[in-house]
């Protein structure tokens, strides 16, 4: 679904994520806890953290990280860390999407991580999600597939349990085609629905089924949404039923 797109190209995402990564950083104060994201815009997120402890701008940070690859870059960014128990809820959490609804639900999961991501946004007093602006859509399901983690005891049985629901359904594989293993040791099956009408539904049927671990469905978790396209900074925010445009700081 998603369309090559060129080096030049690439490079002005790249910047524009990074633009909405650092914004949303803004937000984080000197003794919070903070949830770091994973994926290449939470990258640029953790890395500006980084910068800001060294720098003693922001001190008794103390991090938890929502995957492996984002705990390897806090320890060698020095990010005081949490063990994997998470011993305490969170202030804060800076991650990314693959997908964002005009209500601010989103699709979660295009690097694996969707289990570990969505037990951190449900742990967070706030959530923000920082994006560049292709990742805006009107309907969940049109730009990006849907990835859920399942359990490799009986995964032939979800997978057939998904496409019932509809979808055209993909193993997840490594680049040497074997079957990519999430941090938790299960698969992911890419889910492929086309516009998904109602999200909550849809998350609701995948959540009552036994062997599916979790869905990169994250419906009402987004609290913030930082959005940065070539006419700048967008920031969003859910307040109760209602999204409110908030005028974006210099
Ligand atoms: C990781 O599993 C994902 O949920 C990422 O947050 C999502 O795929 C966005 O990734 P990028 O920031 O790399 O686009």
């Amino acid at each position: 679904m998603t369309s090559p797109i060129s080096s030049a190209q690439e490079n002005s995402r790249d910047h524009l994520k990074r633009v909405a990564a650092e914004y949303a950083v803004r937000f984080i104060h000197s003794g919070m806890r903070v949830g770091l994201g994973s994926g290449s815009t939470a990258y640029f997120a953790t890395c500006r953290i980084g910068e800001l402890i060294r720098e003693g701008v922001l001190k008794d940070i103390v991090g938890f990280p929502t995957s492996r690859e984002a705990r390897a870059l806090a320890e060698k960014l020095g990010i005081p860390l949490m063990d994997d128990s998470m011993p305490n809820d969170l202030d804060l959490t800076i991650d990314g999407a693959d997908e964002i609804d005009p209500k601010l639900n989103l699709i979660k999961g295009g690097g694996g991580a969707l289990f570990r991501e969505k037990i951190v946004a449900q742990a967070t007093r706030r959530e923000i999600i920082a994006v560049d602006d292709s990742k805006l859509s009107p309907t969940l399901g049109t730009n990006h597939f849907l990835p859920v983690e399942v359990s490799s005891f009986g995964w032939r049985s979800q997978q057939r349990f998904l496409e019932s629901l509809g979808a055209r359904v993909s193993i997840r594989r490594v680049a040497e085609g074997s079957q990519f293993l999430t941090d938790s040791g299960n698969m992911i099956l890419d889910c492929t629905f086309g516009p998904i009408a109602d999200p909550a539904a849809l998350a609701a049927t995948l959540s009552a089924r036994a062997g599916i671990i979790e869905h990169g469905m994250f419906v009402q978790l987004a609290s913030d949404v930082i959005v940065a396209s070539s006419s700048g900074i967008r920031h969003v925010q859910q307040q109760g039923t209602a999204i409110a445009e908030i005028a974006a700081e210099e």
